[in-house]
């Protein structure tokens, strides 16, 4: 993709010239990378935009979690803002403000109200203009996955947090997860011995929901029209990154990505599409398979994977492989040389007793019912908490820029025969000192 397709994509019109000379200043200054702390916030007042699918969901997580307000939503679609103040008049809460002018209402939003945070679920193109407009308006700004589908968009976030030092926070749901977040504690007492390699995915069945004439069919599609690559990585990658110190001691160093052909939704448009449908007309350019090898500083190895065209059981994949013995998912499984028998896997769930993340066992009964499993739940408890506390968020605009820089990265090596392609080092060397994300709880 060029820098013309970005502008249109992204919406973040930043002439390259400056974005560079701009880069270049704060690497001389010296700008730390350190993890932001901003001042504590008593009660969070929330600017909710994008109430659709997954929208909805954390407004009724935040509706039950203490120390929050939602006192502004923001859809193009009024029935959702509508929906939304019914959800939130019924918790007791007074009626939010409804922004629903249209694709850019969010910036009157950011503009006009009194806010901490802006957190938004909206489609691909929007998560970064939406961010940039509150952080520049003094907000916090939270987003659904990926952050950002371009590299120049990965730095126009950290720039602007940096900036306005201001918490950008990628709302990556799968850290939380309750094997995830076993792993990630198994990794921290060695019993895996020394981390070498991890592979993540996301491979799901999403074609139905593609084609669908609501929801994310109006805008997923779309993006495997124009990208080849991989379009949705952070749900494999972000859980076993933290497991590599991802940005805390390593960092992704280059990267090379093979997409295979695309056949997955010309099939299904055949099968299910009325002949005489505009949809019948669209040509993907998305391979169905894409497989991506990332390469360390340290010199560790991550193989991600993105396949959401082809009919199969959904799979993030989820390995984490050390000295001493794996983790590895669907099903979930484990081996440590030494204990159970040679050769064989151990279930993992036998693990829990021993391993359990601590936050899971503390907030399982108030995450139970809550999207995904409840880990949607447990990642947005989590903000809240951090903001009340003054403390860094869990992860930060470093981690939400080079998880998300896997989609620009991986495109611009489909379309050059694989070549490696560098990732920016977008902490400036703060990666060598950063701390591991501590043990989390409640
Ligand atoms: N973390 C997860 O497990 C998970 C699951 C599903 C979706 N998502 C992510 O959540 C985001 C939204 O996905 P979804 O499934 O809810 O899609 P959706 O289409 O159901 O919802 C998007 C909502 O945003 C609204 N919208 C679109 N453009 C807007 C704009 N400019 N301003 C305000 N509102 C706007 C739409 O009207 C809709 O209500 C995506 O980034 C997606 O990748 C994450």
């Amino acid at each position: 993709m060029d820098r013309r397709d970005f502008l249109k994509l992204g919406g973040t019109a930043v002439a390259a010239g400056a974005l560079a000379g701009r880069r270049a200043a704060a690497a001389e200054s010296g700008q730390s990378a350190a993890p932001l702390a901003a001042p504590p916030i008593e009660t969070v007042r929330i600017g909710y935009v994008g109430i659709g699918g997954q929208g909805s969901g954390h407004v009724s997580n935040l509706l039950k979690i203490p120390g929050c307000r939602i006192t502004a939503v923001c859809d193009i679609r009024p029935e959702r803002t509508t929906w939304a103040t019914a959800q939130i008049t019924a918790a007791g809460h007074p009626a939010p403000a409804a922004y629903t002018r249209g694709p850019h209402d969010f910036e009157r939003l950011c503009e006009t109200e009194d806010l901490d945070l802006v957190y938004n679920a909206t489609p691909w193109e929007w998560h970064v203009p939406i961010m940039l407009a509150a952080m520049k308006n003094g907000k916090h700004a939270a987003t659904e996955v990926p952050a950002a589908m371009t590299i120049e968009d990965c730095w126009a976030i950290v720039e602007s947090a940096e900036k306005h030092r201001r918490h950008c926070v990628l709302m990556e749901n799968c850290n939380y997860d309750r094997m995830e977040m076993m792993v990630y504690n198994m990794v921290r007492q060695g019993a895996l011995g020394e981390i070498l390699h991890a592979e993540g995915g996301y491979l799901h069945d999403l074609r139905a929901i593609k084609f669908a004439d609501e929801g994310e069919g109006l805008w997923r599609r779309a993006w495997a029209a124009k990208l080849n690559g991989n379009l949705y990585p952070t749900h494999g990658l972000g859980p076993v990154a933290n497991c590599l110190d991802n940005n805390r001691g390593d960092r992704f160093e280059y990267l090379v990505s093979m997409s295979g052909p695309s056949r997955g939704l010309q099939d299904w448009a055949a099968a299910h599409v009325p002949a005489d449908s505009p949809k019948r007309r669209e040509r993907y350019v998305l391979g169905d398979v894409n497989l991506s090898l990332i390469k360390t500083a340290r010199g560790r190895t991550i193989v991600v994977e993105h396949c959401t065209n082809l009919p199969r059981p959904y799979s993030r994949i989820h390995m984490v492989q050390g000295t001493k013995g794996l983790f590895q998912g669907y099903p979930n499984r484990v081996y440590i040389e030494g204990r159970g028998r040679e050769d064989q896997w151990q279930d993992a769930q036998a693990m829990l007793a021993e391993f359990e993340h601590p936050l899971w066992k503390e907030i399982a009964a108030a995450a139970k019912g809550a999207g995904h499993g409840g880990m949607d739940f447990i990642e947005d408890y989590r903000l809240i908490k951090c903001l009340r506390e003054g403390q860094p968020t869990d992860f930060n605009v470093y981690d939400a820029a080079s998880i998300s820089a896997v989609v620009g990265l991986s495109v611009r090596s489909v379309a050059s025969k694989s070549a490696a392609v560098d990732f920016p080092d977008f902490t400036r060397g703060g990666w060598k000192t950063a701390p591991p994300v501590p043990i989390l709880h409640m």
